[in-house]
């Protein structure tokens, strides 16, 4: 991989696209579980053949490099890899990703692989999933066998999707399984998953592999409503809550002194930290940091009260403003003068340079890509077969403008990743929200339609590369 080139592409993760749920040995997943039960009763809608990205990986990587994309970030099922979450390694699942690797090769398509994105396997989560000290140790192994199985040939590695967010939803909101709300639990399983990541990052650089290996982090500008202290404290506790906690971690390699006495402070339980681990996150700290940007936090202070935390997965139907207060950190803010969409999301774009100058001024020159950035859509094809999705390219050119703003001023931003490649499963929004550059006509045999924003950006990364080479 040329390190100077710079990557554009776009994003994709395995259970919201491939499909295939129960084929060539792969095992259950917990959201083929949570999807073919009765707890998803949102929008109650499964994975199990999504756009069918499984088999049709070859057409859409060509459709990635036909619109001039250099680069490719999609994730590995740990369920088709080691079918039970511990255990034998699953030949026709690494089988299946040295087609989607080499064919990106073949394209000239820089692989990014992410191991993990939400699809715990199903057998782990029925002992207790990321909650337990055990599943640490299964991903280290289930890493290992990917380094092994495609290090050769991958330049960009990811070890977790968002420690954040997935834990957010999956053990405070509740709204993704295991369907919890607690905080002490989101704690325990936000720390092993941080555990596992350094586990990986310190097992592949041991073995010397000629990439890089990075986390994705959900990251968010914050601002607040006033500049008063108050205000400014709640801005703080924020900052720790979305960013610190994960960047402080796999960057610096230890938790900051103000994250612990804050958790100790609101009674969370800290018990599961044991001698030992410090050193694994010391050697643990990360090559690159990836940034899915999609909008800032706009908070103010909230002392005493119910922690309450609202999700919009219902988009235009939903009842309820999406927002959070938790207990003694902070409260959502709303500024009636930003635009949103139909789930709620500020129409924000300058969240990408406040957030890149943001960890540049905290962590220095740590090379960054823009892992994910989009906006969810409600879309369908024109008379003429168009999908005109103006509203997308406004918002991408708007971030896309801001990070090169920053990269400009300094910021060391390798690559961008529009999410999604083409539209997929929206985890518990189901199908409706659309993100892809690419439309998928579910209902017509998962035709692909590039969309007006797939041809934009295919001629911004064109007038962006002669632009560079001739200078
Ligand atoms: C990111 C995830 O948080 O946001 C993706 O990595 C996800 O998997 C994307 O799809 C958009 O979120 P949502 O919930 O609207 O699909």
């Amino acid at each position: 991989m040329d390190k100077d080139r710079f990557l554009w592409g776009s994003a994709t993760a395995a259970y919201q696209c491939e499909g295939a749920w129960s084929e060539d040995g792969k095992g259950m997943g917990e959201w083929d579980t949570f999807c073919h039960s009765e707890k998803n009763n949102v929008n109650p809608v499964t994975g199990d053949v999504s756009c069918d990205h499984y088999h049709r990986y070859e057409e859409d990587i060509r459709m990635m490099a036909e619109g001039n994309q250099n680069t490719y970030r999609f994730s590995i099922a740990w369920s088709r890899i080691i079918p039970d979450g511990t255990g034998a390694v699953n030949q026709k699942g690494i089988d299946h990703y040295n087609k989607v690797i080499d064919t990106c090769l073949n394209y000239n398509i820089v692989p990014n692989a992410t191991l993990f994105h939400y699809d715990l396997p199903d057998a782990l989560a029925k002992k207790g999933g990321w909650e337990n000290r055990g599943t640490v140790d299964a991903y280290a192994a289930y890493a290992k066998a990917c380094f092994e199985a495609f290090g050769d040939r991958v330049p960009l590695w990811t070890t977790v999707n968002e420690p954040s967010y997935y834990t957010h939803c999956a053990y405070a909101a509740g709204n993704y399984p295991p369907n919890i709300q607690n905080f002490s639990r989101r704690s325990r399983a936000a720390y092993y998953l941080l555990l596992a990541s350094a586990r990986a990052v310190a097992a592949y650089h041991e073995k010397k592999y000629a990439g890089q290996i990075g986390l994705v982090h959900d990251a968010y500008p914050i601002e607040t409503e006033e500049n008063d202290e108050a205000n400014r404290k709640a801005g703080y506790n924020a900052e720790l809550f979305f960013n610190k906690w994960v960047t402080d971690c796999c960057l610096k390699g230890f938790f900051s002194d103000d994250l612990i006495e804050k958790l100790i402070e609101c009674d969370i339980d800290l018990s599961f930290r044991e001698k030992g681990d410090d050193l694994i996150f010391h050697k643990g700290t990360v090559d690159f940091l990836g940034l899915n940007i999609y909008d800032r936090q706009y908070v103010k202070p909230y002392q005493g009260g119910k922690t309450e935390i609202r999700m919009n997965n219902r988009g235009k139907d939903n009842k309820v403003r999406a927002g959070m207060r938790i207990r003694n950190w902070f409260e959502t803010a709303y500024d009636e003068n930003v635009q949103k969409n139909e789930w709620g999301m500020e129409i924000y774009p300058k969240c990408i340079y406040n957030e890149l100058t943001e960890i540049k001024r905290q962590y220095g020159d740590i090379p960054l890509y823009i892992t994910e950035n989009g906006v969810g859509l409600y879309e369908s094809p024109d008379r003429t077969g168009t999908v005109q999705d103006d509203a997308r390219i406004a918002y991408l050119s708007g971030c896309i403008d801001y990070m090169l703003k920053a990269k400009e001023e300094g910021v060391n931003v390798r690559g961008y990743y529009v999410w999604s490649s083409l539209d997929l499963y929206s985890w518990i929004n189901g199908y409706e929200k659309r993100y892809g550059l690419v439309y998928v006509d579910y209902d017509n045999g998962n035709g692909r339609v590039p969309k007006k924003s797939y041809y934009w950006y295919r001629d911004l990364i064109e007038k962006y590369s002669n632009h560079n080479e001739e200078e």
